[in-house]
């Protein structure tokens, strides 16, 4: 971008600051000016408000567009109870004095009510109905073991990444039957929202140790389901009220367009309004941000964009059923091998002492390309076709109407555009470092920005501690720690091969030169 234009920017910028600071109270034309703006008040933008307040920054706004804080976690009221479209678990917990997540914490304080899953707590099903083959489920679990174990090794050999099946197939882990492809479905998919294919092999790996492996500095093993009629997103909400003034919160409040420079940002909402700071954590959704629902001016550079486009925002998808009364499985799973990989997998029983006893609720999940294929359907076509998966899985069963049927379509929101972000094969380090770093004086941060916990509350709750005592000290001193980017991620891997042509070529003159040389001695 021209100078000129940057320096008509700061200008614009400069006496927007200004005007700001000569307005009489209640001017409605000047933006309302604050040291920081927080754009999204899902965990990520309240923890980076609580974080800049424990630095003694107050002059702050949260900026969101919905009437309530969470993001993405989202509880919905279906059939009398309190269901989460969003997330649900607390995924990894404590060990011993080991470190403990940061969401379990949240929980402890605000008294949510959850429950531990069992994963082990499994009936199994295929085309035929209910067939036993958890010993098939128990190996794909060791295999992803393996798998985890495997990409240890190729850090410690420096090898690059390759996509999960490819560590999947050196591990000797090969499904075949359809049996073999939902037990690995289970173990992996319902965890990343992609196939193996789709995703890194070191990455997912350290994903899974950072937050499950306590020898790796994880947690634990551990997943709490959370079963709260306040919804799991109380623990956020909860906090927020501990410490948030009204002043510091515009709900309804949607950005369409964020103006930055070296100086400050301004943002602007659908309605018109503006707000300008010193600085901005932006909080949006990878998703959101790769379908340009808000616009950024200047444009992003073009390794900002390079990086956010090179991340993958994954889909999973929970489809919510309302029984007159339970006619399933006593187990807290069902796993139904269906001929096409990932077609309604995975069967989680809500009606259980526990959760939700008598609630008569059954909640199937999908994920990846299958989640955007139903988000593309109509409700009702996939209301019959899941309701034909259970005639399947119970042939001898007449099973009841649904008195109640509800998915949210994560992919289609356009404040989400997905459910959480994937790390695929060829998503580099410096791409990761470019997806976090600042542009001027906008930060970022959010679930995938995390390197060691994408996809995850804890992921989302670390950046926004992280980004915001990073933005506390801009405030404080002036002189801003700029995150490290790279202007071009390198690593061609085609440039050093020879061309078939020229190595056939280099073959054959050896061969040439020898024969001749033979021919000479002999
Ligand atoms: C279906 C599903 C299941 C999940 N399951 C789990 C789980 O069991 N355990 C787990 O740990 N994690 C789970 N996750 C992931 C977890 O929910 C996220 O990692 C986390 O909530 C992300 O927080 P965040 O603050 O980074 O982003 P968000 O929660 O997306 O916060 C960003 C905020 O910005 C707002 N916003 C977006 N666009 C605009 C705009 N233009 N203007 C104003 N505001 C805007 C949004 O409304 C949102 O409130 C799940 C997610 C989904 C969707
Ligand atoms: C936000 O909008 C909802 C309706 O969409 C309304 O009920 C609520 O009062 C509004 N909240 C604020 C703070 O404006
Ligand atoms: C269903 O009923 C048929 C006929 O009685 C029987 O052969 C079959 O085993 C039953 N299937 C299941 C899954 O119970
Ligand atoms: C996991 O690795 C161990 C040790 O190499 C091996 O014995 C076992 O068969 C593997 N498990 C699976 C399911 O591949
Ligand atoms: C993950 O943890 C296992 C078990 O501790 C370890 O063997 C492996 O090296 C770790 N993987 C990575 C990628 O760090």
């Amino acid at each position: 971008m021209p100078t000129f234009i940057c320096l008509l920017l700061e200008f614009i910028l400069l006496s927007h600051a200004l005007v700001v600071g000569a307005a009489p109270v209640g001017n409605e034309e000047a933006p309302a000016s604050k040291q920081v703006l927080i754009l999204g008040g899902g965990v990520a933008g309240v923890i980076a408000a609580r974080t800049l307040r424990e630095h003694g920054i107050n002059d702050f706004v949260i900026i969101e567009a919905r009437s309530e804080l969470g993001g993405r976690m989202r509880s919905h009221s279906f059939a009398g109870h309190t269901v989460e479209l969003g997330a649900n678990w607390i995924q990894g917990t404590q060990t011993g004095s080991g470190p403990m997540n940061p969401v379990l914490r949240l929980a402890q304080k605000h008294k949510l009510k959850t429950r531990e899953t069992d994963f082990e707590s499994i009936t199994t099903f295929d085309h035929t109905g209910a067939v036993d083959f958890r010993d098939i489920v128990n190996s794909a679990d060791e295999a992803y073991v393996n798998l985890t174990k495997a990409a240890g090794a190729r850090v410690a050999n420096d090898l690059v990444d390759t996509t999960s099946r490819t560590g999947y197939s050196l591990v000797e882990a090969k499904p075949r039957t359809a049996h073999e492809h939902a037990a690995e479905y289970f173990s992996f998919d319902w965890e990343y929202a992609q196939k193996p294919d789709q995703t890194s092999w070191i990455a997912a790996s350290w994903n899974n140790n950072y937050t499950y492996g306590a020898d790796a500095g994880g947690f634990s093993e551990s997943n709490l389901f959370a079963r709260d009629n306040r919804g799991f997103k109380h623990l956020i909400q909860g906090e927020a009220a501990s410490f948030l003034k009204r002043h510091q919160l515009e709900l309804n409040a949607t950005v369409t367009r964020i103006e930055y420079t070296n100086q400050g940002v301004v943002v602007t909402l659908t309605d018109g309004r503006q707000f300008s700071g010193l600085y901005a954590i932006c909080t949006f959704s990878l998703g959101v941000l790769q379908n340009d629902d808000v616009i950024f001016n200047p444009p992003l550079p073009h390794y900002k964009l390079e990086a956010i486009h090179s991340m993958t925002m994954a889909t999973y998808t929970k489809i919510f059923f309302k029984f007159p009364y339970k006619f399933w499985f006593d187990t807290e799973f069902g796993i139904y091998a269906d001929p096409e990989r990932g077609r309604y997998p995975v069967w989680q029983s809500l009606d259980l002492k526990g959760f939700y006893p008598g609630s008569g609720i059954l909640v199937a999940t999908v994920t990846g390309d299958f989640s955007q294929r139903i988000e593309a359907l109509p409700s009702s076509f996939v209301r019959e076709e899941a309701l034909g998966v259970l005639r399947t899985m119970y042939p001898n069963t007449s099973i009841p109407e649904p008195t109640d049927f509800y998915y949210h379509r994560w992919n289609a929101d356009p404040l989400y555009r997905g459910s959480y972000s994937n790390w695929p094969p060829s998503f580099f380090v410096g791409h990761h470092e470019n997806m976090r770093a600042n542009v001027g004086r906008v930060y970022f941060g959010g679930e995938a920005t995390s390197q060691k916990y994408f996809g995850y509350l804890h992921g989302a709750f670390f950046e926004g501690q992280d980004i915001a005592t990073m933005v506390a000290k801009c405030v404080k001193t002036r002189a801003c720690p700029q995150l490290k980017h790279v202007d071009h991620v390198k690593n061609t891997p085609y440039s050093q091969l020879e061309t078939t042509a020229e190595r056939t070529r280099t073959s054959y003159t050896h061969e040439l030169v020898f024969s001749l040389l033979r021919q000479l001695i002999l």
